[in-house]
């Protein structure tokens, strides 16, 4: 074969693959096939040392012309192929804008959270910190010292949870008192917010576990008209400034006098209704003076120090304020009942 129909060749044979090429990466194989250092048009300058010299620089020329034809078409097939594998990926990826998206549900804080949070800031505002559990306990601390003579009926096994090991499950969060006494001197001004527990039958209106805020106030000359004027502060930032209280001489073993506070129903504002089960009032929180054998029981002299206490249930609270038909809802996780509170 002369070399002229080597050239000749070589194109027909480049255009054959070309037109068989169909993605950037053959096209890159297919240039350096024909015009790398290795390639076939470097192959056909090699033969041009053994033609005449006369023919040699048109051969030359027309080897060159070769190369830039092959070098111009590959240029044009890239930019082509380029395009055409964007296309496709654009149509394979393609994303419906109008299509409806995936809601994201977004978390909430539970009811029963959003109200310890609140009562909890309001009474750190007025001075009271934060102290928790534990939740199980000894009955030493959960009843005896606390005052509760041992035939207590709370005591029974069938108010109480008992563990082994002398151990129980807290009925109260009142059980944080002899503790905090214990650990700290006077003054003490503490909350304790955190779960409880009593063995009771389960319906709309009582649970096996609830919770509870206890505080307590110990210092010098701490006086019934300080516990007073506690409550109506700390009942007036949590249930508004118009609120009206009504303090009742109530029996609570570990204070002295002892009170339930009660404040008019917020809902119909005293004239009667389901709420306030036509009373006009909703209790509210049992408190009272710690009774000086609770104090001498935390090692803390009732002759030098007194003090207040008072302890109100979570559940309640949130149940008055939403209208809350069963205690069962809070502990049943159903989304509907709990994305009502925001
Ligand atoms: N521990 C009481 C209960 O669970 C509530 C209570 C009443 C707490 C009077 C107090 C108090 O601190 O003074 O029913």
């Amino acid at each position: 074969m002369s070399l002229q129909e080597l050239i000749d060749a070589l194109r027909t044979s480049f255009i054959q693959e070309l037109s068989t090429t169909i993605s950037v990466k053959d096209l890159d194989s297919l240039k350096t096939k024909y015009l790398g250092k290795k390639g076939s048009v470097q192959s056909l300058m090699a033969e041009l040392k053994n033609c005449s010299p006369d023919e040699r620089p048109h051969l030359g020329k027309i080897i060159n012309d070769l190369k830039e034809e092959i070098t111009s078409h590959c240029e044009n097939s890239l930019v082509r192929l380029q395009n055409e594998e964007i296309e496709s990926r654009l149509t394979k990826e393609a994303i419906d804008p109008t299509l409806p998206g995936i809601k994201q549900n977004l978390g909430r804080i539970h009811p029963i959270q959003q109200m310890m949070d609140k009562i909890v800031d309001i009474l750190n505002g007025m001075g009271f910190s934060v102290l928790t559990g534990p939740d199980v306990d000894t009955e030493y601390y959960n009843f005896e010292g606390l005052n509760f003579a041992p035939d207590h009926p709370a005591r029974d096994m069938q108010d109480t949870f008992y563990l082994e090991n002398d151990l129980l499950l807290r009925t109260h969060t009142s059980n944080v008192q002899v503790h905090t006494m214990e650990k700290y001197k006077p003054p003490i001004r503490a909350i304790a917010p955190g779960r409880c527990f009593r063995n009771e039958d389960i319906s709309a209106r009582s649970h096996v576990f609830f919770h509870q805020i206890e505080g307590f106030y110990i210092d010098k000359d701490v006086t019934f008209a300080d516990l007073m004027s506690t409550m109506e502060e700390f009942l007036s930032k949590l249930l508004g400034e118009k609120v009206i209280t009504r303090f009742r001489p109530s029996y609570f073993p570990f204070v002295e006098p002892g009170m339930e506070v009660d404040v008019r129903c917020t809902s119909c504002k005293g004239s009667g209704c389901r709420i306030c089960k036509h009373t006009g009032w909703l209790e509210i929180l049992g408190a009272g003076m710690i009774h000086p054998n609770v104090l001498k029981k935390g090692n803390i002299d009732p002759e030098e120090f007194s003090g207040f206490a008072w302890g109100m249930g979570i559940e309640r609270i949130v149940i008055l304020q939403s209208g809350i038909p069963d205690i069962r809802l809070f502990t049943q996780n159903d989304i509907r009942f709990l994305s009502q509170f925001t």
